[in-house]
């Protein structure tokens, strides 16, 4: 495996069944009485967070913690970045604070490649989301859900026809869980208006939809996406209540799903748009599941990429 982690792209298919496997052997081992494990004593994580965020931060904060490493929550909010400071500056700051791993998000794209590309630190990085471009521990996280969710498939997620519904064109979620699920052998359909789909998407391994209720009944995960408004300078569609009708999860298309399948959504979620409450609250949905799986499989990233002790030296 390398040792960043800013796309899907970094991992073979063996590092992705690596990853699951030492997230369920983690969650295993901190649901039981002992929480927390020795592994990452000594290692510092900062948390190099330039956009908002509420679950990745924290997840990686928890997750960073239950391995015992000594965690610094970074924000660029309050910090001397709104003084002009630059990104080079910030993660020179950070290095000099002893940083073994850096995870940072950040609102332009490319900008966690730019931090490993640069040379300024010697930290290992992971992505927490750049722009539209990736977000590959929430699709991780994602597919440790599905596999969850779907055991007698043992990782192979062949059998499974998976939507990813709604704003793909600003979705860095959506990017790195195509890259992922059809790497696991998901058959994969996009279904968007036109407007929210990205200009070369027919490229993709992937099917295209405008229309959410030609095929509902066939797909076994159905996940919703977050409509980007504080990325839109446009239009995109004519009224947030045409978008909910057309393309929103609610209690009737529930109701048509496949028997078993489920209900995701990154989160934050615009309850009422993309999906309703009672879409989102439902027996379906996995969206809670995702929060608690986002600590175990970012525990397991964390695990990987910093070559903690072995988990057989820890349970021994
Ligand atoms: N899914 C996700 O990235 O959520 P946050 O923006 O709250 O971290």
């Amino acid at each position: 495996m390398k040792n960043q982690l800013l796309s899907i792209n970094d991992l073979s298919h063996e590092d992705v069944i690596a990853i699951l496997a030492t997230a369920t052997q983690l969650e295993k081992i901190t649901t039981g009485p002992t929480k927390k494990l020795p592994t990452l004593r000594g290692r510092t994580v900062v948390n190099l967070f330039f956009e908002d965020s509420t679950r990745t931060r924290i997840s990686f904060e928890t997750a960073a913690k239950r391995l015992s490493a000594d965690v610094i929550n970074f924000s660029a909010k309050g910090s001397s970045v709104s003084k002009g400071e630059s990104l080079k500056d910030t993660a020179q700051t950070l290095q000099a604070m002893g940083a073994d791993a850096v995870v940072i998000r950040h609102g332009s794209s490319g900008a966690a490649q730019r931090l490993a590309d640069s040379g300024w630190i010697n930290a290992t990085v992971i992505n927490a989301g750049d722009g539209t471009h990736e977000h590959p521990t929430q699709a991780l996280l994602d597919a440790y859900t599905i596999s969850k969710r779907f055991p007698d498939n043992n990782r192979d997620f062949s059998s499974l026809k998976i939507a990813i519904v709604g704003d793909i064109l600003h979705s860095r979620v959506a990017r790195s869980n195509v890259l992922l699920l059809t790497m696991m052998g998901a058959k994969v359909t996009l279904i968007a208006p036109p407007t929210l789909l990205p200009v070369g998407v027919e490229k993709w391994p992937v099917n295209i939809s405008y229309d959410l209720d030609a095929e509902l009944e066939s797909f076994d995960v159905v996940m919703m996406l977050r409509i980007q408004l504080e990325r839109m300078s446009n239009y995109y569609f004519p009224s947030e209540r045409e978008y909910a009708r057309r393309y929103g999860l609610n209690e009737t298309r529930l109701k048509r799903m496949k028997k078993n399948s489920i209900v995701m959504h990154p989160g934050p979620m615009n309850r009422g748009l993309e999906i309703s409450a009672a879409s989102a609250d439902s027996a379906r949905s996995v969206i809670i599941d995702q929060v608690g799986n986002g600590v175990v499989t970012r525990m397991a990233v964390l695990y990987l990429l910093l070559g903690g002790a072995t988990l057989s030296e820890v349970l021994s």
